[in-house]
This record gives structure tokens, sequence and C-alpha cells, in this order.
């Protein structure tokens, strides 16, 4: 990795400023956070804080308040941080200020203080310079970990690194390393698969991805249109007729480029988008105008598991079908499944897909789970972020 990292800098006895990404997901009616992954991923550079003495300044996002809202608070990301690591962590009442900067120079070596969501004040997310410089005020040096948010171009992922020395954290690091050797010098065959609702969100990802890989599977609301442009009916599934045209261009380009655009063959369809609609498994050819697509069906699910089955790296982004609804989420774990015991390296990209596979208990057995949804989408489709940018390189 050409930046530079937290083990470049003597950290010992300094105050460190080290930007995460907590922006967890709250059960909204108890406030409980229901997935601390992005917590939990954050640990390694946090014990190597406390393990160097450094004093840590901890700060994030969380949603996207306007203006402070109590129920947007990170007291909650701090109180489980505090448990995940085992040692307090302080909870400060806001994230600039004399106040804040008291507390940040009365910290203690190896102690932490949590600053309170960044986004309670506008100029984090316009990237305003007075509020940089107050952020880089309350430190020594800077660690950004926060992969999540590197493609944001935020005062708290790009205007505070040039006020202080700017380094990733593990967590940054071992994204960009994934991710990166995967778009880089990726073992081959490389497979992408590639679902979720709609193609308009991951038009430029599809465009980088078909000129990296050897086969691009597709499922999903997002094969309707695949299959349209095939000339095929997808019934009452979610249409983007706008798109249509894309996905006939991008399987002319697989074509020209040898690579097996492979559509589902069979899917489970519902009478209606609900989680107990009658369902049934038809051809791609017999879709009844009335139904909806919910799944992939058995053969897709075969003819997706042989072509895994040969890869040495696979990218999966986007669940198969509804895998909210458990009667329309066998495609989603059968991949993920098939995933979990390849031979190759595997990396799921954030989002819902990273929620499927928590879910499914496979994180584990993938080699790379990313903690960013936006920021892996857009890093693979080529674009560089801005908050990795930021970091000082490592010549
Ligand atoms: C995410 O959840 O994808 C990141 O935390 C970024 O959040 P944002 O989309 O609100 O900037």
């Amino acid at each position: 990795m050409d930046k530079k990292t937290v083990r470049d800098l003597d950290v010992s006895g300094k105050r460190v400023l080290l930007r995460v990404d907590f922006n967890v997901p709250m059960v909204p009616s108890t406030g409980a956070i229901s997935d601390d992954s992005r917590i939990q991923a954050a640990l390694p550079t946090i014990s190597y804080l406390l393990e160097k003495e450094a004093r840590t300044i901890v700060c994030s996002h969380l949603g996207r308040p306007k203006g402070p809202d109590p129920k947007q608070s990170l007291a909650p990301a701090a109180e489980r941080l505090a448990e995940l690591a085992g040692v307090p962590v302080r909870m400060a009442s806001d994230c600039i200020g004399a106040d804040i900067e008291a507390a940040a120079k009365g910290l203690a070596s190896g102690e932490l203080l949590m600053l309170e969501n960044l986004r309670f004040h506008p100029g984090e997310e316009k990237n305003d310079p007075a509020f940089a410089l107050a952020l880089a005020a309350l430190a020594d040096v800077y660690v950004n970990d926060a992969f999540g948010a590197a493609h944001r171009a935020h005062a708290s992922t790009a205007g505070v690194a040039q006020h202080l020395p700017a380094v990733a954290g593990f967590l940054m690091e071992k994204e960009l390393l994934f991710l990166g050797k995967a778009l880089s010098s990726p073992e081959r065959p490389m497979t992408a698969v590639v679902g979720g609702a709609k193609i308009s969100d991951k038009m430029a990802m599809l465009e980088h991805m078909v000129d990296q890989v050897q086969a691009l599977l597709i499922g999903g609301g997002m094969a309707a249109t695949f299959l349209k442009a095939r000339g095929l009916e997808p019934g009452m599934s979610l249409l983007e007729p706008d798109k249509v045209e894309f996905a006939a261009k991008l399987e002319q380009r697989a074509r020209e480029r040898g690579v097996a655009l492979l559509l589902p063959s069979d899917l489970i369809v519902g009478e209606r988008f609900e989680a107990d609609a009658p369902s049934r498994t038809v051809d791609a050819e017999a879709i009844p105008v009335d139904w909806t697509v919910m799944d992939i069906g058995p053969k897709t699910i075969a003819l997706f598991q042989d072509e895994l089955k040969k890869s040495k790296t696979v990218l999966w982004n986007g669940p198969m079908g509804v895998f909210e609804m458990p009667r329309f989420s066998e495609g989603t774990r059968a991949v993920a499944e098939c995933l979990a015991g390849l031979d190759g390296t595997t990396i799921v990209g954030g989002g819902s897909t990273a929620q499927a596979v928590h879910d499914l208990g496979l994180a584990g057995r993938m080699s790379h789970v990313s903690t960013g949804g936006g920021a892996s989408l857009e890093f693979l489709e080529g674009k560089t972020l801005p908050g990795v940018a930021a970091l000082d390189d490592k010549n």
C-alpha cells in the first residue's frame, strides 16, 4: 500500500484523533445497536493505540442529522466500545470547542475519549476549513480507520488531514489491500456476483467490473432489466426501462471481451411483493405477466455455483433475492455458502450483502467482508476515495 499506516508513526503518549465509522444500525424503538460489526472492526487499531499508550480521541458520524439530535448521539457506540475494548471510554458532549480541547488535553496516556456525532455540525459535511482546523487542534496526529466514510470529502475524512500527520488505521489498510488487490492483481479466474434491487446504483461498478473479470453473475431485482434486454418479459418485477439499453451494451461488451455474463435461467416469482405471497419457480422465459421476481431459482443456483467453484477470486455485491423475507433468501444463502467453502479469495461488498453474510453466520468464512457500502462500491468503480487520497504517501 502506498499510504502510511499507524505503524509508520510513533504514537506513544501522543494525542491521536482516530476517525472511525461507527455509523451503526440502531433499533428505532429502543436506540440499541443492532449490529456492532463496524465497532468490532475498529478494535485492532484501538487496541494498538492503547498498547502504545496513545491518548486516543475517537470521532465518527452517525446517521444524517440536521443539527444536534439526542437520538443520533454516539453515546451508545461509546458504551459498546468500552465493553468490547474492555476499557473505560469517556463520552464528550460535543466534538469541537474549548471544553473538548481541554478534555483532549487532559487525557492521560492510554485513555480514550469519544467525541459526539461530527454531523451535529454543518461544517463536517461541508468540509469547512475552520471545522477541520478545530478538529485538528485536538490532536498531534490523525489516524483514519473509517473506510466506510472514505468516499466522503468531509472535514473529518479529508480536511483535517491537511493539518496533521495523517495515516491509515489497520481496518482502512485491510480494506485497501483486499479491494485493491482484487482490482490490480487478482488471482484468476475472477468472478463478480452482482445483485440488489437496481442497476442504476451499480452502473459504474458493472462497467468497471466487466473489464476485470472472467465471469459476471447477475441476480437480484436488477436481473429483470437484463432479462428484458434479452427480449424476455420480467412480469411485474421492478424494471428500469431507461437502463435496458445499458444492460444490452454491457452484455455486448462482455461478449467482446469473452466474459461469461450469466443471468438467472429460472426464478422464484411471487404473486405480490410480500413475505407470505404465493410463490412458484418458473423459467426465465415464462415469468407470469402479473407476478414479481423474488429470488433466483434452483437451476440458477446450480449454474452460479458451477461458475463460482472455478473461481480463484470472487467479489460479491448485492443479494440475489429479497433475502429479508426468509422464503426468498435461498439464492443469497446458496451463494454465501458456496463462497464460504471456496478455495480462493472471497470479498463481500458492504451494505446489505455484508448484512446478509453476518446474518447467515458466514462472515468469518469470507476472506474479507467490507465495512463500506457506498465506499466499497465507489472503490470498485475505480474511483479515488477522498478519505484515502488525503492520507500521507509512504514516499
Ligand atoms: C455508510 O454507512 O455507508 C457510511 O457510514 C457513510 O454514511 P453516509 O452515506 O451517510 O455518508
